[in-house]
């Protein structure tokens, strides 16, 4: 089940900031957020701001653009930011733990488009969108029955 839940303009990082935090305050472990959008239309800025909610605002997140991943361990869960722009084939995908990531962590996905075969059944899309006078995203949900993004409407 596709759930189209809302358009958020994000006319600020602000505006990145306070969509993260409230999704970074529900996650659980399991939970796979995929980041599309365009070159430069804000997926680092949102999984920045998402990871902080958890380690402070001084805490350097560097884009994975050529790690592929970068890990988080929280306390209670372990959080995975994958950009997997420059991802070669899908054969590469097993080297860098994603099948263990998106069972037990909480997974934060640049370029998804690149799952292939792998992408989740059961994710939480967000879909970013930049042009020169406005930012926008839509949060989408596939295959989550429960209400705990209701908060977010
Ligand atoms: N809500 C926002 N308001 C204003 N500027 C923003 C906003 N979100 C991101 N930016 C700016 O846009 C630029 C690109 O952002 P970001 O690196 O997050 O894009 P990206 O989608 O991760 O790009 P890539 O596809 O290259 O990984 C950065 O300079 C960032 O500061
Ligand atoms: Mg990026």
């Amino acid at each position: 089940m596709i759930k189209t839940l809302k358009t958020y303009p994000l006319l600020s990082q602000e505006d990145t900031k306070t969509l993260a935090v409230e999704l970074a305050k529900t996650a659980q472990k399991g939970d796979i957020f995929l980041l599309e959008g365009d070159l430069g239309s804000g997926k680092t800025t949102f999984a920045r701001f998402f990871i902080r909610h958890f380690f402070g605002e001084d805490v350097d997140i560097p884009s994975p653009t050529f790690t592929l991943v970068q890990t988080y361990p929280t306390p209670n869960l372990l959080i995975w930011h994958f950009d997997l722009y420059r991802l070669k084939d899908e054969g590469e995908i097993q080297e860098l733990g994603l099948e263990e990531a998106l069972s037990t962590g909480v997974c934060l996905i640049e370029w998804p488009e690149k799952l292939g075969s792998y992408k989740p059944s059961r994710c939480i899309v967000l879909k970013f969108e930049a042009t020169r006078e406005k930012r926008y995203v839509t949060l989408e949900t596939i295959g989550y029955w429960e209400t705990r993004f209701d908060s977010l409407l």
